[in-house]
């Protein structure tokens, strides 16, 4: 595990933050289209199958799931939902919604994914973010049984997310910013229960942070790539912004050779579990990996 980086950084993978919070979701999506994003479609299938295990292992039907940095939901929605990320993305190609009003969007929306079969009946969704705006369009439109906008790299949270997080059993993270934000993880898992959730993410390479390890380790938990390869990201959006990541890359330890020299970011899954719970083993997860 790739440990070298410096802790004080700025943000290395450019960012498109215009998108995050709008009053809906068509322009992140389309944005995340446009850049050949393809973290969702590797990282998502394996949160899944983190899920399965994490359900097995504990004996839960019905489980609590965070999406830490949720945005509008994308990541809940391909868990929750029989959807293939190139599926989900698809969607928001179509010229046909450019006429839609926010409201009438989030209407088809909702009548959509109302449609689609559920993969974890009576499992509940619980979406974080700090964009107003996106939180309220994944509850509005059914994907977050609860959500909240609150900051908790800032502020300690708020006595109903405290509440919630007392319950959650998994914290999904995908496409963060910046890997776990450390004080917010601090405090996310001191919010938690006593048997602390499983936390699965997929940060971009160079992008994983020393300190967020150390407060998944200080928590009980320990952490696991599961053997799995790293996997394509996006694409670079010019030499530039290749060159920094790849020197952030390899500073952090990582060989950059037949991965980020392809042309894309790459990202690798972390699993972080209590060491009770760690010597659980997985079934192959390479071809789960793979991704749609
Ligand atoms: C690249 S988007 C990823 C969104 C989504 N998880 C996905 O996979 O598409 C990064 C998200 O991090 C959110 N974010 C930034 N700072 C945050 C913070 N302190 N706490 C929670 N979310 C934050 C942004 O608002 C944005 O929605």
């Amino acid at each position: 595990m790739p440990l070298t980086q410096p802790e004080t950084r700025t943000p290395f993978v450019t960012l498109f933050d215009d998108t995050y919070d709008q009053p809906d979701c068509r322009g992140y999506y389309r944005m995340l289209r446009s850049l050949g994003y393809s973290n969702h479609a590797h990282a998502v299938s394996v949160f899944r199958a983190v899920l399965d295990r994490l359900m097995e292992v504990r004996g839960i039907a019905a489980p609590d799931i965070l999406d830490f940095a949720s945005s509008y939901g994308i990541v809940t929605a391909l868990m929750k939902h029989e959807v293939s990320a190139t599926e989900f993305l698809d969607r928001y190609e179509d010229g046909s919604l450019d006429t839609l009003t926010a409201s009438a969007m989030e209407h088809q929306d909702r009548s959509w994914l109302e449609r689609l079969p559920a993969r974890y009946p009576g499992a509940r969704f619980t979406g974080l973010d700090v964009a107003t705006n996106a939180v309220r369009y994944g509850k509005a439109v059914g994907l977050f049984d609860h959500g909240f906008d609150e900051d908790l790299e800032q502020n300690a949270p708020s006595p109903a997310l405290s509440a919630q997080l007392a319950e959650v059993d998994l914290i999904v993270e995908c496409g963060s910013v910046a890997h776990l934000m450390p004080t917010a993880l601090d405090r996310l898992l001191g919010a938690c229960g006593e048997c602390k959730p499983w936390v699965v993410t997929s940060p971009v390479r160079g992008n994983e942070r020393i300190e967020a390890f150390d407060v998944l380790r200080d928590h009980g938990l320990v952490i696991d790539t599961l053997g799995l390869q790293p996997f394509p990201h996006r694409r670079f959006d010019s030499a530039s912004e290749q060159a920094r990541a790849m020197a952030i890359a390899e500073a952090a330890g990582h060989d950059t050779s037949g991965f980020e020299t392809t042309g894309y970011f790459f990202a690798q899954i972390y699993l972080a579990r209590p060491a009770s719970e760690a010597q659980e083993v997985f079934p192959d997860l390479s071809s789960v990996q793979a991704g749609r």
